[in-house]
């Protein structure tokens, strides 16, 4: 973990009166990130979408129609949901479609991507009555990249199931694809997403003058301090200009670095040779990736473990041994009831919630420009009923 967040806690004096816990979006952020967005787009050209797997918040959506050219999803409830919610344009890409979704996407979705040349080949007879619907390729570049989690991230890591491999690409019926796609990086920096548009348009350059697009996925952590966007954008002109193709991306996280928080409280201290607070948030429930990259992820006026004078190990109130947030420091000695705001929590944090031992859902909430906090929806006993059955 790097030192103390450089917020000073005092700009964090709605997190003390709210109910908890709760992931709240910081719109003044968002619009700081959309901005750099804004510039890639007017710069080249090219078309960005939301991917809604990272962050789906249909609240948060109004702020980013304007600047976003639609949504990218994971199958059809994410489909329907970009439909319903965002509008403009949707693409759709899964590994392999269930029986009948296809033809139910025809509806939804504008862009339909295939991992591979068969399936494409056994949908085309619903494809050619949806002529309107654009036919996407996914194949697996062999370019790897991902940053974080090793091989759990990296789409191209041996026997991956993403994406056509190039021994296959020319069974693909080009004729009927309209767009390529590469998805390769996981929190890439601009050197990852220059490298994979470079690899992509050294290896792939044949079958790129077959389509009229070419979609460079996710995993560009566009809006990560020490990312170059202008490396970006001499990229993506360059490839323009050699292929005169379309360019799309469809990054989700980097849409959303640091943007939110998840704000929890202390429920109680207990002491095991080290001090330990237990939470009502909960790395299990409420921010897996923290398990599973894993990370730690930065708190407002907190630093690493020994840096403060007071350290605790922060978990949730889960029976899972390993439900541990990390260990940091304070300047003063933790209490039940205190606040505790974890940075940086809209990528990949509520989308992925579940509700292991009861564990109450967070409430879902807006910090507007003006500071004026407001729950965009809190969840009860109801919610965790519901889905038991
Ligand atoms: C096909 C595809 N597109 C886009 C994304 C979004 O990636 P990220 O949130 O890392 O930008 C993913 C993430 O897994 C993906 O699989």
């Amino acid at each position: 973990m790097s030192t103390s967040s450089k917020i000073h806690a005092s700009t964090f004096d709605w997190a003390q009166s709210i109910a908890t816990p709760a992931y709240v979006l910081d719109a003044a952020a968002l619009k700081r990130n959309l901005a750099h967005v804004s510039t890639i787009k007017a710069e080249t050209g090219c078309k960005v979408l939301l991917a809604t797997k990272a962050f789906a918040l249909p609240a948060a959506f109004p702020l980013m129609r304007d600047v976003l050219d639609g949504t990218t999803a994971s199958g059809e409830y994410e489909a329907r949901l970009g439909k319903e919610t965002f509008g403009k344009d949707v693409h759709v890409y899964s590994p392999a479609y269930a029986p009948g979704e296809v033809e139910r996407l025809t509806e939804l979705a504008g862009h339909i991507y295939f991992n591979s040349p068969e399936q494409i080949i056994a949908h085309l007879d619903v494809l050619k009555r949806h002529p309107d619907v654009e036919i996407g390729i996914r194949i697996n570049p062999g370019y790897s990249n991902a940053t974080v989690g090793g091989s759990l991230y990296d789409p191209c890591a041996p026997f991956s199931r993403f994406g056509a491999t190039p021994d296959t690409l020319d069974q693909v019926p080009w004729d009927d694809v309209d767009i390529l796609h590469t998805h390769a990086l996981c929190e890439s920096g601009d050197a990852g997403s220059v490298g994979l548009i470079e690899h992509v348009a050294r290896e792939f350059g044949d079958y790129i003058g077959r389509v009229k697009a070419v979609n460079f996925g996710g995993g560009h952590f566009l809006n990560k301090p020490g990312y170059d966007i202008r490396k970006l954008i001499a990229a993506i002109q360059a490839f323009r200009r050699a292929f005169n193709v379309d360019v799309i991306l469809e990054p989700g996280g980097g849409l959303v670095v640091d943007t939110g928080y998840l704000v929890g409280s202390v429920l109680a201290v207990h002491h095991n040779e080290k001090n330990i607070a237990i939470l009502d948030a909960s790395a299990s429930t409420h921010m897996p990736d923290v398990l599973e990259v894993p990370y730690t992820p930065l708190i407002v006026g907190a630093g690493a473990p020994g840096e403060k004078a007071h350290s605790y190990i922060l978990g949730g109130k889960t029976c899972m041994t390993g439900d541990i947030i990390g260990e940091y420091s304070f300047d003063a000695p933790l209490k039940a009831g205190d606040r505790l705001i974890f940075r940086d929590m809209m990528q990949y944090s509520f989308v992925k919630n579940n509700t292991f031992n009861g564990v109450p859902l967070p409430d879902l909430a807006i910090l507007k420009e003006n500071q004026e906090y407001e729950v965009i929806r809190s969840f009860g006993y109801d919610e965790f009923r519901r889905r038991l059955g």
